[in-house]
């Protein structure tokens, strides 16, 4: 961090502060105060008698993603590949993503059915897809396989066995992973459980099921997106001035004036961000990481921190509103100091804008029931480990992508893993603007435990089918702390309960200053692919804020 960056507090970050915590207070009562004191039939009333119809907020219509569900037996592929797509009007510009689109279509597998999807490598450089969520095992993972090579395809048949979730996948070549997810190579997938399907939520998508995939980004003059991390924001993770939603800006979704679900998924590098409608008004939580919750929860304002999702239910009877977030203003902390860190938005700014429409269709009713989650038990723990998410002196890096030591440290590496001769090996890509810190300053390193991830070393052995308890604790700034293969449960965080948010099933948590997590393993890694655990700040993970644990 320079000291010019360190010096530059906004003089807004506390009052930005102070709004957050003065929403995270809300919620809380209103939590407390029951639901019928601030959703009675009385403001519904109100609302009804005088709507607000404000004007419809000027912007880009929302694009849907084509939703695909890959039938029983059925095969699908999906091509990484470039596509010509305007940010900004007229200024068409050469990114990423699958079947000749930026992003990628939402692919849905329904429980217990045997799905193939193809993934074909249609790039110039090396790629593979992870499904983040998906419980199956390393083998299936997809991050810690070799990558494609261009021109290469790979198939993998999957059986979903979990509850309907909202999970997603992206590419993870380690070392450009930050690059890849930011031109594009991202997309919703989305577990669908039959048992599931009779909840009573409304779920017509594009319609009243809109899944809203948030990133942000910073342009350059022919309307390019930019991505060239200096060692500053490799340190604190990439913030961009603009907000996308499903790849446009100014995102405007047409709802219907009922209940509206949403699937929030924050592919962000780094940013969180902090949801609230710009009324203020209640909405409810229904779904984290993994899946529903018990019941659905009101809140009047959502943490989604990068690599998260969430499924929320907007109520459009009571008028239009606009999705709004407050600034990433972050803390850092070292030593004994902590200091405030002012975002490149300074103020709050609206992520999505709604134009309610009448269709004539009654309402869901909400239901109060969705799920039963069995109880988080820390007694059925058989062992804790503990997981310090620090940087590291950058001397004490003993990977960093982009170098040709790297690299053929990469192949060595693949070949004692058992990949040589698979046809498909490729080193890590090359590029110095995205992999590595642009501005020539020494490459920041970060890591878990000290050290920094490095590939063919196995950090932990983890019992097949058991149950561990594992500490995070953040030194420096809060990270979104994922681990592969799981779902897991928060026991606590920052000594008191798991935030709403926090309180289902997860596979990424933001870890502020420390958080105890219950998980279960019950899918097999060996030694040749096992499942990494990482921050999903992507520049981190890049630099080393990785580990790796096998499951036998
Ligand atoms: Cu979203 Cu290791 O991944
Ligand atoms: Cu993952
Ligand atoms: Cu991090």
């Amino acid at each position: 961090m320079t000291l010019s960056r360190r010096s530059l507090l906004l003089g807004s970050a506390a009052a930005l502060f102070a709004l957050v915590e003065s929403a995270e207070a809300r919620s809380k009562r209103r939590r407390s105060g029951g639901r019928k004191a601030s959703r009675g039939k009385a403001s519904r009333a109100a609302a009804a008698s005088a709507p607000q119809t404000p004007p419809p907020p000027n912007g880009t219509a929302l694009p849907i993603p084509e939703l695909i569900t890959v039938a029983a037996d059925g095969e699908t592929t999906i091509a990484a590949g470039f596509a010509d797509h305007a940010f900004i009007k007229d200024k068409p510009a050469r990114v990423a993503g699958y079947n000749g689109r930026h992003l990628g279509p939402a692919l849905r597998l329904v429980r217990g059915q045997s799905a193939t999807i193809r993934i074909e490598n249609k790039l110039d450089r090396p790629t593979n897809v992870h499904w983040h969520g998906l419980s199956v095992d390393a083998k299936l993972d997809g991050a810690m396989q070799p990558p494609l090579a261009p021109g290469a395809s790979a198939t993998y048949k999957i059986t979903a066995d979990q509850s309907s979730a909202t999970l997603w996948y992206h590419a993870h070549v380690h070392g450009s992973v930050g690059r890849d997810v930011h031109d594009g190579l991202a997309g919703f997938l989305i577990v669908e459980d039959p048992d599931e399907i009779g909840l009573g939520l409304p779920s017509t998508w594009g319609v009243d099921d809109i899944p809203l995939l948030i990133q942000d980004k910073d342009f350059d003059a022919a309307g390019a997106p930019v991505y060239a991390p200096d060692a500053d924001a490799i340190e604190h993770g990439f913030r961009g001035r603009t907000v996308l939603v499903n790849g446009v800006r100014e995102a405007v979704a047409r709802v219907p004036q009922r209940p509206v679900r949403f699937r929030l998924l924050n592919a962000s590098s780094a940013r969180t961000y902090r949801l609230y409608c710009e009324d203020e008004r209640g909405f409810d939580l229904i779904a984290t990481d993994g899946g529903y919750l018990p019941g659905p929860v009101e809140i009047t304002m959502l943490v989604l921190a990068p690599g998260e999702r969430a499924e929320i239910l907007i109520d459009f009877s009571l008028g239009s509103t606009n999705l709004m977030s407050t600034p990433d203003v972050h803390e850092h902390r070292m030593g004994a100091t902590a200091m405030s860190l002012p975002d490149v938005i300074d103020k709050p700014f609206r992520v999505c804008g709604f134009d309610p429409f009448s269709d004539n269709r009654p309402g869901t009713k909400r239901p109060d029931r969705l799920v039963v989650l069995p109880p988080a038990d820390p007694k059925t723990a058989v062992r804790r480990r503990r997981f310090e998410l620090k940087s590291l002196a950058a001397t004490a890096m003993p990977y960093a992508a982009g170098d040709h030591a790297a690299m053929d440290h990469t192949t060595m590496d693949h070949a004692a893993m058992g990949h040589a001769g698979h046809g498909q090996t490729t080193a890590q890509p090359t590029s110095r603007t995205t992999s590595g810190a642009s501005d020539g300053a020494p490459r920041p390193a970060l890591g878990i435990n000290g050290k920094a991830f490095a590939m063919g070393r196995i950090d932990e052995e983890v019992g097949l089918g058991t149950t561990e308890i594992w500490e995070i604790v953040s030194a420096e700034m809060a990270h979104p702390f994922h681990v592969h293969g799981v779902q897991f449960r928060v026991l606590g965080e920052d000594g008191g309960p798991p935030k709403t948010w926090n309180s289902g099933l997860k596979d990424t948590v933001l870890v502020e200053n420390s958080a105890e997590l219950l998980i279960t393993f019950p899918h097999r890694a060996d030694r040749s692919a096992p499942f990494v655990y990482h921050c999903h700040v992507l520049e981190h993970e890049d630099a080393g804020m990785m580990g790796t644990f096998t499951v036998s």
